[in-house]
C-alpha cells in the first residue's frame, strides 16, 4: 500500500475499477482552449490514474476512452484522439512493462485505422503475459453492442451444435463478452457530473457501486480517486440481501 494512503484497507479494494471519464471538451471551453488540448491533458490524468491504481493494487482498471457515439465528432476531433492514442501506447508502453500491466482492447476495435491498430495489437501482444493489473481500454465500444455481439456468437454456437440452449446461464453469457475472466467492476467512477451510464457495460455493472464527481476529467487525479476509494470502503455491498445477511456473512448471490 501506497505510503500517502494509510486508511485504505487492502482487504476491501475494488478489485475492478471502470471509469467513465468526461468533460475535456468542457474543461478546454473554461480556458479558451480547443477541445483537443481538453483532450491532451485527458491524457495525463489517464497516465495518473494507471500509475495509481497499479501502486494502490486494484487488479482491473476500465477506461472509457471512445465510444461508438464518438465516431460522429467532428472529423479533426477523431483524428486528434486517434493520434492521441497511438501516442499513448507507445509512450506508455516500457512502463507497463515495469509495472506489470496487461493491455487489453475491448470494443468494436476494427474500426480503428490501421497504424493505430498495429500500435494496439503490438501493445496488447507485447503485455499479454503481464499480471500486475489488466488495462482494458474501451475503443469504440458500446454496451448494446457487446451484448447484441455476444447474442451471435452464442446463436452460431447454438446452430454449429457446439451448445445446448439450456447451458445458457448469466455466467455463461458472461463468458462471451469482451470482459470474459475479469470480475465485473466494483465501482464505477463518472467524472464531470453528468449522471449518465452512456452504454458502458451496461451487464456487467449489475451491481456496481457508483461514483460521480464534479471534477473534469483533466483535473482528476490520483488524490481524488483515493478519497473515492475511502467513500467506497464505507458502503456496504448488499447485492438484493439484507444488511443483517451481509453482516452475518451470507454470500452475494
Ligand atoms: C469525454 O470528454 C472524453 C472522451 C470522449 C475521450 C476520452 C479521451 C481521453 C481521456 C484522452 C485519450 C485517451 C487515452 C486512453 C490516451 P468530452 O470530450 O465528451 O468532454 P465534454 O463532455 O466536456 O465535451
Amino acid at each position: 500500500m501506497n505510503s500517502d494512503n494509510p486508511a485504505l484497507h487492502p482487504e476491501s479494494l475494488p478489485q475492478h475499477i471502470a471509469i467513465i471519464m468526461d468533460g475535456n471538451g468542457r474543461w478546454a471551453k473554461k480556458r479558451s482552449l480547443n477541445r483537443i488540448r481538453g483532450h491532451r491533458e485527458g491524457t495525463e490524468s489517464v497516465r495518473d490514474i494507471v500509475r495509481a491504481c497499479r501502486e494502490i493494487g486494484i487488479k482491473v482498471l476500465t477506461l472509457y476512452a471512445f465510444s461508438t457515439e464518438n465516431w460522429n465528432r467532428p472529423p479533426q476531433e477523431v483524428a486528434a484522439l486517434m493520434k492521441l492514442l497511438k501516442t499513448f501506447l507507445k509512450s506508455e508502453s516500457p512502463e507497463m512493462m515495469e509495472n506489470g500491466i496487461c493491455l487489453n482492447a475491448i470494443g468494436d476495435i476494427e474500426r480503428f485505422p490501421d497504424d493505430v491498430l498495429d500500435v494496439l495489437h503490438e501493445v496488447t501482444e507485447t503485455t499479454r503475459k503481464n499480471q500486475g493489473m489488466i488495462l482494458n481500454l474501451a475503443l469504440s465500444y458500446g454496451g448494446r453492442h457487446e451484448i447484441v455481439r455476444a447474442a451471435q456468437h452464442i446463436a452460431r454456437d447454438v446452430e454449429d451444435g457446439r451448445l445446448q440452449p439450456e447451458r445458457i446461464t448469466e455466467e455463461l453469457f458472461s463468458s462471451y463478452l469482451y470482459t470474459h475472466g475479469m470480475p465485473d467492476p466494483d465501482l464505477l467512477i463518472r467524472t464531470s457530473g453528468e449522471m449518465r451510464i452512456s452504454n458502458f457495460l451496461l451487464w456487467q455493472i449489475a451491481y456496481t457501486e457508483i461514483s460521480v464527481t464534479e471534477t473534469l476529467w483533466p483535473e482528476f487525479r490520483r488524490e481524488e480517486l483515493i478519497l473515492i476509494l475511502r467513500d467506497y470502503q464505507k458502503r456496504e455491498r448488499r447485492f438484493g440481501l439484507t444488511g443483517d445477511q451481509i453482516r452475518k456473512g451470507s454470500r452475494r448471490p
